[in-house]
């Protein structure tokens, strides 16, 4: 059975953009309750673990000194299905090829400024949740 969580991230640019605000709102619409949230800079070495999976991508480097530009917000978003209905809403990780209607389509610039992260798995949901919060961080 898929699982109701998954875990996002308010990517450096769109928090540059002053998009926070939409943004959330934008996953309020579509269904998500915040059950925990943190507005915080990502050290270069925390981007790295975050991201050890992709460690071997030539894009690694890059991505990893993008998430530690500047600040983030990292959420724990709860619905049923969520990790599928939450990659349907933010759109294709080119925004390129993202459909309307979608936080990429309004909000991404390119592959590696697109605004937010969503899980891609229940397990990736769950080992990215407890990366930020502890039991206590989430309501
Ligand atoms: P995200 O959902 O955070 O998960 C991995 C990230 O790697 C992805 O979003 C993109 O921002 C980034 N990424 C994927 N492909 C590329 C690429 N070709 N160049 C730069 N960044 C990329």
């Amino acid at each position: 059975m898929a699982g109701n969580l998954t875990l996002t991230m308010i990517k450096p640019d769109a928090v540059k953009k002053n998009a926070i605000g939409g943004i959330l709102k934008m996953m309020n619409d579509g269904g998500f309750k915040i059950v925990a949230m943190k507005y915080m800079h990502l050290s270069k070495t925390k981007a790295e673990a975050f991201y050890a999976v992709h460690k071997e991508r030539p894009f690694y480097g890059e991505l990893t000194e993008f998430m530690s530009s500047g600040p983030i917000v990292a959420a724990i978003l709860e619905k049923d299905n969520a990790v599928e209905d939450f990659r349907k809403l933010i759109g294709a990780t080119n925004p390129a090829e993202a459909e309307d209607g979608t936080i990429r389509k309004v909000y991404a610039t390119s592959i590696g400024e697109n605004a937010v992260h969503g899980s891609d798995s229940d397990e990736n949901a769950q080992i990215e949740g407890d990366f930020f919060f502890s039991q206590q961080e989430r309501f």
